[in-house]
């Protein structure tokens, strides 16, 4: 069975961008693919965090998945600082990852502008420990947002380079990239992608949030002066983000939703349309969560299974990896 790898770093609150892009497809795929879902918690500390809510955010997260539909009967969710494998292959990666590859990183420039002089070293080196999280599993598949493409090229280029140097030891992932809700748009501007780090919590919906605050960001959200609604107008990028978040939320092709706008006199009878979808589509996720974290021990219980299945297979791969390097193994 082929295998399928992923994860969400524990910072801050998940967005509709992370559900759309990522977690959704996730569920789609659990019940083809052997799957992982990895909470990515030593990716979280590449920046400034804080000490006082990684450990609530980790379990959060998890929760999450399984309030979005990931079902431990059929998926292994863990914590990746549970599994020390994953800082072990980082390091023997590290040491045949040319520099110039990470510095090349689109993501790392980003986020290396707004940390200034202090940029640590962990930031440079993420793509070598969420390739390591990868090629552990021996993941065929990798479900990620479109911004993630580039890390993930980086991945098939450091398994290359591994297998041609010592043995064909690493699994050659491919991304699993959907067309819908791959890049879901900030509220505020169209023409930035929704984050978790944008300083305005207008611009982002989390899926917790009360019908009353997915009201008011919705209605605050920005527009433009056309009452016409329509995909695709490059000039536009708000009526086609908003288009197609409507699409995913009440289920229809963009097709129907094309049809519909007719119907709409313009924005305002659009963003009611809209807000009902967001709602009605968020709200058993949001029911599944408060289940999930009232059940006492059951979250722990799972991230406890998970550990040790996923410590099975990292481990197996680990050993490969050091033996193909010439460790000395068997002592
Ligand atoms: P992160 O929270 O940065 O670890 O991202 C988790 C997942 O969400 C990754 O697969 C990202 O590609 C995806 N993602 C983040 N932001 C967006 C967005 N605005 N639209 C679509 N996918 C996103
Ligand atoms: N870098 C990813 C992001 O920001 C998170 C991530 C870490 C990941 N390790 C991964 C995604 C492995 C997929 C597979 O979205």
């Amino acid at each position: 069975q082929k295998r399928v790898l992923s994860g969400v770093q524990p910072t801050g609150n998940l967005h509709i961008g992370n559900y759309l892009g990522a977690i959704r497809n996730w569920v789609e795929t659990q019940a083809d693919y052997e799957s992982f879902f990895c909470v990515v918690d030593l990716h979280a500390i590449t920046v400034p965090h804080d000490p006082k809510t990684l450990a609530v955010n980790t379990r959060d997260i998890a929760a999450l998945y399984i309030a979005c539909g990931i079902d431990p009967q059929i998926s292994t969710i863990f914590v990746q600082s549970h599994v020390s494998a994953h800082a072990e292959l980082t390091w023997l990666l590290n040491c045949i990852t040319p520099l110039n590859w990470l510095e090349r990183m689109i993501q790392f420039k980003e986020k290396a502008i707004k940390q200034g002089e202090n940029v640590g070293v962990g930031l440079l080196d993420y793509p070598v420990l969420m390739a390591a999280d990868i090629l552990l599993y021996q993941a065929d598949l990798v479900p990620v947002g479109e911004d993630q493409k580039q890390h993930l090229e980086l991945t098939r280029d450091i398994a290359g380079r591994f297998n041609d140097q010592f043995a064909a030891v690493l699994k050659v992932p491919e991304p699993l990239i959907r067309k819908e809700g791959a890049r879901v748009m900030s509220l505020t501007d169209g023409t930035k992608k929704m984050s978790k780090s944008d300083p305005t919590e207008m611009s982002r919906i989390h899926l917790l949030d009360s019908a009353d605050e997915i009201t008011k960001k919705i209605k605050k959200c920005k527009t433009d002066a056309i009452r016409e609604l329509a995909f695709d107008q490059s000039d536009r990028p708000e009526a086609h983000n908003l288009l197609g978040l409507y699409a995913i939320f009440a289920n229809k092709t963009k097709a129907e939703v094309e049809a519909e706008t007719a119907t709409w006199r313009g924005w305002g009878d659009f963003k009611t349309v809209l807000t009902e979808a967001a709602i009605a589509h968020l709200e058993p996720i949001q029911t599944k969560y408060r289940e999930v974290v009232q059940e006492s021990g059951y979250l722990d219980q799972v991230l406890r299974d998970g550990r040790e299945k996923a410590s099975e297979t990292a481990f197996k791969t680990l050993d490969a990896v050091k033996e193909a390097m010439g460790y000395l193994t068997k002592i």
